[in-house]
């Protein structure tokens, strides 16, 4: 008899975090790696959330927050989902938590019940499908293709829908694959949903300030707000804000569900650090400038390393429309034969050869879509031509 639950021999850990994980170990031997592989912003926080949180600290304001969070955040979050996105929210249907992913965590666990499928289009953020296992959920993985601009088409919503359908994730915009559901394709997706009434939505929005073009976000319910009553809006400030360290997101959604969720809470891990929620006030009220210059050094890159990449032999990628990620196809390394005389196979395979030929990655088989590998472009522009560079040399090694 082992100690572990068997629910833990179905889980995996966080690709990304493995691969960086890596990506570190081998610079610590004294490589030189440059990493692609992390889900965060470079820049730092804004400097008057940064005060914000340091001003919390100085007036004490240091004790347990209350559990659904600080009243004075959730009255932000109000205003912004007002002022930004157009939705009538109360504090009693807020949630705060340790990050988006906690938020996702409590709405799984207190909705799946044993065999409860989770429609999850790939490619998907992994935390999806592992916290629909670790819930002892059924995560129904759809994909999409390259083709369709990785984005999931009514048809084959409407497919994989079945009795024991409880929740439909939306990633709008995607990690990994930076696509941007445009109004028509909620349209869509909605009236499908209407057909389905038992299948809630979780609207995982945390890039939504991350869209290129000159292009708006929309939210499912900004095309269907019937679809309020079984609608969760799941936001965080760790991208948006570059403040994936402190730990800070939030949920909106139907009374019950944020009630309970706020119960699981209450014997789990409690309110969020009450610090970073007086930052995120801060973050929320305050000037909204700063995201407009990230979100056009994010737009330079992205473009620098699309076109990299479009010029590398073997390797396909469309242009993303928001998001950090480039979704690269390796399909055409698949079969081809480093120096050393091994044949990829698969894409983490082709991620482990580029990885020792100086770049990490993490594979698509992490995002349940293969033969990819996602590019993070949340470094420098110079560090990025170095890396294209490095994963085209490293190409054209293959025979
Ligand atoms: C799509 C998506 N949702 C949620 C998260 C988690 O965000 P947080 O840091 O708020 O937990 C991430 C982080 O990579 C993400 O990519």
């Amino acid at each position: 008899m082992t100690m572990i639950a068997e629910h833990m021999s179905c889980i995996k850990q966080s690709a990304s975090s493995v691969v960086s994980a890596r990506a570190t170990e081998l610079k610590q031997q004294g490589k030189d790696i440059i990493s692609l592989s992390a889900g965060e912003p470079d820049f730092p926080t804004p400097q008057h959330v940064q005060l914000a949180g340091i001003r919390a600290i100085v007036e004490g304001k240091t004790k347990y927050p209350p559990i659904p969070g600080i009243l004075p955040l959730r009255e932000a979050i109000c205003r912004k989902l007002k002022r930004e996105n157009d939705m009538d929210y109360t504090p009693d249907r807020v949630i705060v938590s340790a990050g988006a992913k906690q938020v996702i965590f409590n709405a799984l666990a207190v909705t799946l019940d044993p065999g409860d499928e989770v429609i999850i289009p790939a490619p998907y953020f992994g935390c999806y499908v592992e916290e629909t296992a670790l819930c002892k959920g059924v995560p129904v993985v759809v994909e999409t293709t390259q083709e369709e601009g990785f984005r999931l088409s009514p048809e084959r919503l409407e497919a994989a829908i079945t009795p024991k359908t409880k929740w439909l994730i939306l990633n709008n915009p995607n990690n990994p694959s930076g696509a941007v559901l445009g109004l028509d394709a909620l349209k869509a997706l909605a009236e499908v949903l209407r057909r389905h009434p038992q299948v809630w939505v979780l609207s995982d929005d945390i890039y939504e300030h991350l869209i290129f073009d000159g292009k708006v976000f929309h939210s499912i319910l900004d095309v269907a707000p019937d679809l309020k009553d079984r609608t969760l809006v799941v936001n965080g400030f760790s991208k948006t804000f570059c403040m994936t360290g402190w730990r800070l997101g939030y949920g909106a959604g139907p009374q019950v569900l944020i009630k309970n969720m706020t119960k699981y809470q209450s014997q789990s891990t409690s309110g969020a650090c009450q610090v970073s929620q007086w930052a995120g006030v801060a973050a929320l009220d305050g000037d909204m400038g700063f995201a407009v210059r990230q979100r056009a050094i994010f737009q330079e890159r992205r473009d620098l390393v699309v076109k990299r990449i479009q010029a590398i032999p073997g390797l396909k990628a469309e242009t993303p429309e928001g998001a950090f990620y480039v979704y690269v196809s390796c399909a055409d390394l698949i079969g081809k034969t480093t120096p050393d005389g091994e044949v990829l196979s698969s894409d983490p395979e082709v991620a482990t050869y580029l990885l020792n030929e100086g770049v990490a990655m993490v594979p698509g088989a992490a995002f349940g879509l293969s033969p990819f590998f996602r590019v993070s472009f949340a470094v420098d522009t110079k560090t990025l031509e170095e890396a294209c560079r490095r994963i085209g040399a490293a190409c054209a090694k293959l025979t």
